[in-house]
């Protein structure tokens, strides 16, 4: 991971199943500071753009020197977290998570310069169609979609899999105890015990709640039932 702000990384990967999962040694992630990779006097890591214009862009020789230097090997995805990448999917996190190492770097200010994107880059991620300050919470979201196809980081066996998008629907309602709360009941089949008409129910909420609320899911789903 190479970014201008590696203390923003702190909080998200020291909790809960990222942390547990680092523990563990399932996950590594190892936060690299660009201002140590800028060899001139002032430590620069942006300028100004050629052809004027607003703000600034990252320069290109401490990154490509960052790269270069702790990339693991050839092979290791170089990632750009950027509002112009590709939209970052469930189905990008499954493929991402079979790679043994990734390299991740966190644009800001106006981009980062052409020539780094189109000859050092290999993939290019946008979380949704909106402009962050930086890619580092961009970063952030897509380690923690990836970590949960890492086996073993998620608890529960398949626990990644029947949640909402490995089949292509929302996921259904859920319920827990107590089976009447504020005069609202527990839907009755939930505790009926009958395994094949739970399952049935479970699909048919699922299938629902996806064309009330994501109809455009349905063209690409592909339900294993
Ligand atoms: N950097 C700024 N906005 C972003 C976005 N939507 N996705 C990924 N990186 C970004």
């Amino acid at each position: 991971m190479l970014t201008l702000f590696p203390s923003m990384f702190l909080g998200p990967l020291q909790e809960s199943i990222l942390k547990r999962a680092q523990e563990r040694g399932l996950l590594d992630i190892i936060l690299h500071q660009l201002r140590d990779y800028a060899f001139d006097r002032h430590q620069m890591t942006d300028d100004t753009p050629y052809g004027g214009g607003d703000g600034m862009v990252l320069k290109p020789e401490p990154i490509y020197r960052a790269v270069t230097t702790i990339r693991n090997t050839e092979s290791t995805p170089i990632i750009l977290l950027t509002p112009q990448g590709q939209a970052f999917k469930q189905e990008t996190a499954i493929e991402l998570a079979q790679y043994p190492s990734l390299f991740l770097i966190c644009g800001h200010y106006e981009g980062v310069d052409e020539r780094i994107r189109k000859h050092l880059v290999t993939h290019e991620y946008s979380i949704g169609d909106y402009v962050l300050t930086g890619g580092e919470l961009a970063a952030m979201v897509i380690i923690d979609a990836i970590a949960r196809f890492i086996p073993g980081v998620l608890g529960a066996q398949n626990g990644a899999r029947n949640d909402s998008y490995a089949s292509g629907l929302l996921e259904g309602p859920q319920y827990t105890r107590p089976a009447v709360f504020q005069g609202r009941e527990v839907p009755g089949v939930l505790r009926s015990g009958n395994h094949a008409a739970i399952e049935r129910w479970q699909y048919e909420q699922a299938l629902h709640r996806t064309q009330e609320r994501r109809p455009d899911l349905l063209e690409e789903a592909t339900p294993d039932h």
